[in-house]
């Protein structure tokens, strides 16, 4: 399947662009290989030593997280390394949260989507970048998916100490979401957390992308 796919492969195959990337970001494509449609992450249009150093990195850490993630409804199934500069995995149908209008989203929508982050947490993998739309998809049959492990964190090497503060992170991305599109269905737990969760914010050194890689995307 996905990991017979080489570059060589990829290069004559139609591909339709994602999402196109910045000087230290990937670009995102989508194509039809073996009767499935796949997503690849790919840095190899990346300034050469931002390629061979961050892009590696990157590739390497998405790719590992969703090995440790495999078989939980809500993330993208079969992943496999194109090579050390991308990663691929299958596309899923769908709109992300930010196109996605709150009519929408079925009811029960952030429950399970609350519930992945949950599965996925005790997988060991905090995804830190849950504020924002882009990177939570809803499906063509209405379940949330999680997309982009670029920074995320493996909990089995960070001290204990921090793990909970880590999950909070994650947890108030998913609240910061559920009160702005379906405020209806948020209780005053959820929303007290949110609240706790924000005066801490200043605090975070966890943020997610470090400055500067979301500049100018590539023409
Ligand atoms: N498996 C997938 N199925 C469907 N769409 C996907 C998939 N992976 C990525 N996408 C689309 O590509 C976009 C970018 O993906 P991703 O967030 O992983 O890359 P990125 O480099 O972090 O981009 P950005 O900086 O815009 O967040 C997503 O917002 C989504 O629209
Ligand atoms: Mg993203």
């Amino acid at each position: 399947m996905g990991e017979q796919m080489t570059r060589q492969v990829l290069d004559q195959l139609p591909a339709e662009i994602l999402s196109k990337g910045r000087w230290g970001n990937a670009d995102l494509v989508s194509c039809r290989f073996h009767g499935k449609t796949w997503a690849i992450k790919d840095f190899a249009l990346c300034p050469s030593l931002v390629k061979k150093t961050w892009g590696r990195w990157m590739v390497r850490r998405e790719y590992k997280a969703f090995i440790r993630l495999m078989g939980i409804a809500g993330i993208p199934p079969d992943p496999f390394l194109l090579d050390a500069y991308a990663v691929g995995y299958r596309f899923i149908p769908g709109k992300t949260l930010r196109e996605a209008r709150a009519e929408e989203l079925p009811d029960d929508f952030f429950y399970r989507l609350e519930d992945v982050v949950t599965r996925m947490h005790e997988r060991r993998i905090v995804h830190l970048d849950l504020r924002n739309r882009r990177n939570i998809l809803i499906s063509e049959n209405g379940v949330p998916v999680l997309l982009d492990f670029q920074s995320c964190m493996d909990l089995t090497r960070i001290p204990r100490v921090f793990h909970r503060l880590l999950r909070d992170i994650d947890l108030s991305g998913v609240y910061k979401n559920w009160i702005k599109l379906r405020p209806d269905l948020m209780d005053e737990a959820r929303l007290a957390h949110l609240a706790r969760m924000n005066r801490r914010r200043s605090l975070w050194v966890f943020k997610g992308y470090p400055m500067g890689t979301k500049g100018k995307r590539r023409g």
